[in-house]
This record gives structure tokens, sequence and C-alpha cells, in this order.
């Protein structure tokens, strides 16, 4: 595996599209209060999760959130665990920070961030007893393949930030990449399969919620693909 700093997937893929969408009214209002309280910076390094969240727990974290309905509830139904999440889409931190404020949520923190960059500069390796990724952006087209999250050298990163025992968890709607997934998860080695050998799980009660993307799939007639994969 060469150095991250070497390997073209850190270097230059980016798997975000640069949305410039605005914020709503509230969404902003919200920002202004409580960014300050839950956002996390990458500019502060390796993260202290007992600092961050005033006590020592387990912690999940959520890439790619989206507007965080699946972080959100399973955050209001675990207050006994952190959640973590990392977005780069503005308004959907927006729309979390509204959520959080709403419930109100105690256990959340949020980077606004590029994923890979905060795994490498601020996750310490083994700290996270889970890792959920689901509905990562597609990528239809094969010429963009190239963009998709799921690849092995992130997928390397990701499995050295689990304790051992800790969850991968990802699902997608589109097959073709839920099949790229199964074989990126089952070549790395540091990972095995919780549902057997090239299976996919069933559905899982830790995605409490249809996603917006989830739904969005479903509308449009594509079943719905789960992984579960734990640390070695
Ligand atoms: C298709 S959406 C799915 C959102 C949500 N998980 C859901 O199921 O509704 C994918 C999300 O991943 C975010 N994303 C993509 N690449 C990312 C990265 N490198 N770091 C952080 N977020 C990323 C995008 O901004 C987008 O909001």
């Amino acid at each position: 595996m060469k150095a991250h700093s070497e390997n073209p997937f850190f270097r230059r893929i980016r798997s975000f599209a640069r949305r410039d969408s605005r914020m709503t009214a509230g969404q902003s209002q919200a920002w202004d209060r409580s960014a300050p309280v839950f956002c996390l910076q990458q500019k502060d390094g390796k993260l202290d999760a007992v600092a961050a969240f005033g006590r020592e727990a387990p912690s999940y974290l959520e890439i790619g959130f989206g507007s965080g309905q699946s972080l959100a509830a399973l955050a209001e139904q675990k207050p006994e665990l952190n959640f973590i999440g990392i977005e780069t889409f503005k308004p959907g931190i927006g729309a979390l920070l509204m959520r959080i404020e709403a419930v109100p949520l105690s256990n959340v923190r949020i980077y606004y961030a590029d994923a890979v960059e905060v795994l490498e500069q601020c996750i310490p390796d083994q700290s996270l007893q889970g890792i959920q990724i689901f509905f990562p952006d597609p990528w239809p087209k094969s010429r963009h393949h190239k963009r998709r999250l799921i690849q092995s050298p992130f997928i390397h990163l990701v499995a050295q930030k689990l304790r051992p025992d800790g969850l991968l968890h990802l699902a997608t709607d589109w097959e073709h990449y839920a099949k790229g997934m199964m074989q990126v998860l089952s070549a790395e080695p540091s990972l095995r399969n919780l549902a057997g050998p090239g299976k996919f799980a069933e559905r899982s009660s830790q995605r409490p919620l249809v996603t917006k993307f989830e739904g969005r799939g479903e509308q449009e007639g594509r079943a719905i693909w789960e992984l579960q994969f734990a640390r070695v």
C-alpha cells in the first residue's frame, strides 16, 4: 500500500460535488448559535473525544450524513454514546444543528470538512466503536467511478480508526456500487464480513430511519444493499 500522500486517491480525487446551495434562514440561524458549540475544527488536529464530549463514552462516526437524519435519530435513541459526523455540505450541517437544538442533543459533534482529511489528521487510530456511511454519492457514470468514496485506500484508512470488533456499516441503493463495496471491503485484511463471505447484511436497526437518499432510491425502484464488517 502506498503512503497516503503518494496515492492519487488522496491527492486529487474529491468524492463530493461542490454544491453552492444556500442555507435556509433557520439553518443559518442555527449555524450562528450552535456551530461554535457543536462543530469541531480540522485545524485543531488530533481529536480528544473526552475533552470534546466532556465524558468518556464509546464514539461512533458517520461520514457524509447529508442532513443528519440517521445521525440525529441514533443520537436521540442512544444518549449514552458519542456521535461524530463529517459532512462537506453546509446546509446539511445547518439542518443537523436545527435538530440538535430542537431535541435537544448533547452527544453529537460535527466536522464541516472532507472526511479523508479528518480521518488522516484528526481521528486517532483504534478510537471508534463504529463508522457508518449511508448512501455515499454513487457517481453512476463510469468515467466518474474514480470519485467514489469506497475504494481500497480509503477503506484501509477507515479500518485503522476502528477499535478491535468495531463495526463498519455501509448502505447503498446502487447495485454496481454495492458489488464494488463488497469487493473492496472483502479484500481489506483487517475487516471481516459479519454476514459471511460475500454476503450482504439484513436491514439493520442501526439505520433507524429511511434517509432522504434511501427514500429517493426506493421511489425510483432500486433495492437497498447493506454491508456490515467488523475490525479484526
Ligand atoms: C448521496 S448523499 C447521502 C446523504 C445521507 N447519508 C443520506 O443517506 O441521505 C452523500 C453525502 O456525502 C457527502 N460527502 C461526499 N464525500 C464526502 C467527503 N469526502 N467528506 C464528507 N462528506 C462527503 C456529500 O456532501 C453528501 O451529502
